[in-house]
């Protein structure tokens, strides 16, 4: 088997520990020859800047351009408040996004059947929800300039933000959807605010031409982003496949991930173009973020961190079935009764972080 790099990037907070149950994974799977990783180890974010003063460096931006794929933990916390605003721990990550080109940020909010009782919502409108955002990730608001905040003549100051979106960047995204929707329940639903921005209007006129161009066996809706919230928490499960812009897309995919009562469990994966030998650029996190409350206490849930490493097997390494061993063991572990601190129910076995990494490798050596 070919030897395949895998460059980790745990971050801060609690980006170390759960990164630490998937290096448990990968050996297990590299010693059954399931695998073979070749596993690098950098630095991003907080912890960038307390080694360098950046918030990732030209080395470590180097060897994630040249890896076949990067798992990244989280960056942030309270301890970086007050660095400067270039080099803040996020910095970091937007520029492996930006420079890595890692356009199609794929979100899934599944609610796992054992903890549809945790959700915020009756169990009967989440039990068996599974959608997918598929969010714009190196465009619109969060990239657009002028980005600045100026002195005003008056004395006032201003800050600025511009969201721009150009014909290719809404044709890409909207292909990727489309792509993966005929993979699923073949629908897409596309999300903007046409009825106040010019690039809302933009966006769902690309997305109309490229639906008819090529895709027109997948079912496409449209809705006003604020609609579309109000609906992901009326009926989820209305949804197959949510198609939207950088902005919009963070904060839906927020509210879908919680609605599946387990934000500590969601994964996501951020890939770019396919080259001419269909290899993507590719970077696989969690959803929840670096949580600094808990850090250091060995009690965070690896599981979205686990989950990521499964999307990575499937999407960058085309190996579904290893995937598909790893996500079953996931669910075993918790029909088993086992719950780190955030998702503990009544008649449960609390865990810690090893514990649960450990019980995934137990269950996958076991099937
Ligand atoms: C996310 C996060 C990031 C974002 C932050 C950490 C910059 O919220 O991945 O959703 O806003 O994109
Ligand atoms: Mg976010």
């Amino acid at each position: 088997m070919a030897t395949q790099k895998i460059l980790l990037l745990p971050g801060d907070g609690i980006g170390p520990e759960v990164m630490g149950e998937v290096r448990r994974a990968i050996e297990w799977m590299n010693s059954q020859g399931l695998t073979s990783f070749e596993v690098e180890e950098g630095l991003v974010g907080g912890a960038a800047y307390d080694a360098h003063g950046l918030s990732i460096s030209e080395d470590d931006m180097a060897r994630a351009m040249a890896a076949d794929a990067v798992l990244f933990g989280a960056v942030g916390g309270p301890k970086w408040d007050d660095v400067p605003y270039d080099v803040r721990p996020e910095a970091g990550l937007l520029r492996l996004r930006k420079d890595m080109e890692l356009f199609a940020n794929l979100r899934p909010a599944i609610c796992f059947g054992a903890l549809a009782e945790a959700s915020s919502l009756k169990k009967e409108l989440v039990e068996g929800l599974d959608i997918l955002i598929v969010r714009e990730l190196t465009g619109g608001v969060y990239f657009g300039e002028p980005k600045e905040i100026i002195e005003l003549e008056n004395g006032q100051r201003r800050g600025i933000d511009t969201q721009v979106y150009d014909t290719y960047e809404i044709e890409r995204i909207a292909a990727a959807a489309f792509d993966i929707a005929r993979t699923r329940d073949n629908r897409v639903c596309s999300m903007e605010k046409r009825n106040v921005m010019k690039s809302g209007v933009l966006w769902n006129e690309v997305v109309t031409e490229v639906h008819k161009r090529d895709y027109q066996d997948v079912e496409l809706t449209h809705m006003l982003a604020d609609a579309g919230g109000m609906q992901l928490v009326r009926a989820p499960k209305q949804f197959d496949v949510i198609v939207t812009d950088n902005l919009f897309g963070d904060m839906l995919s927020d509210v879908a991930a919680m609605l599946t009562g387990s934000l500590g469990m969601l994964p996501s994966a951020s890939l770019g173009a396919a080259d001419a030998n269909g290899k993507r650029k590719s970077l696989y996190e969690p959803v929840h973020g670096s949580a600094p409350d808990i850090a250091g206490n060995g009690i965070a849930n690896p599981i979205a961190m686990l989950s990521s490493l499964a999307m990575c097997l499937r999407y960058s390494f085309n190996m579904g079935d290893v995937a598909d061993k790893l996500e079953g063991a996931i669910t075993s572990v918790l029909d088993k009764g086992l719950r780190t601190g955030d998702i503990m129910q009544d008649g449960m076995t609390k865990v810690s972080t090893s514990q649960m990494g450990r019980a995934v490798v137990e269950e996958m050596a076991t099937n």
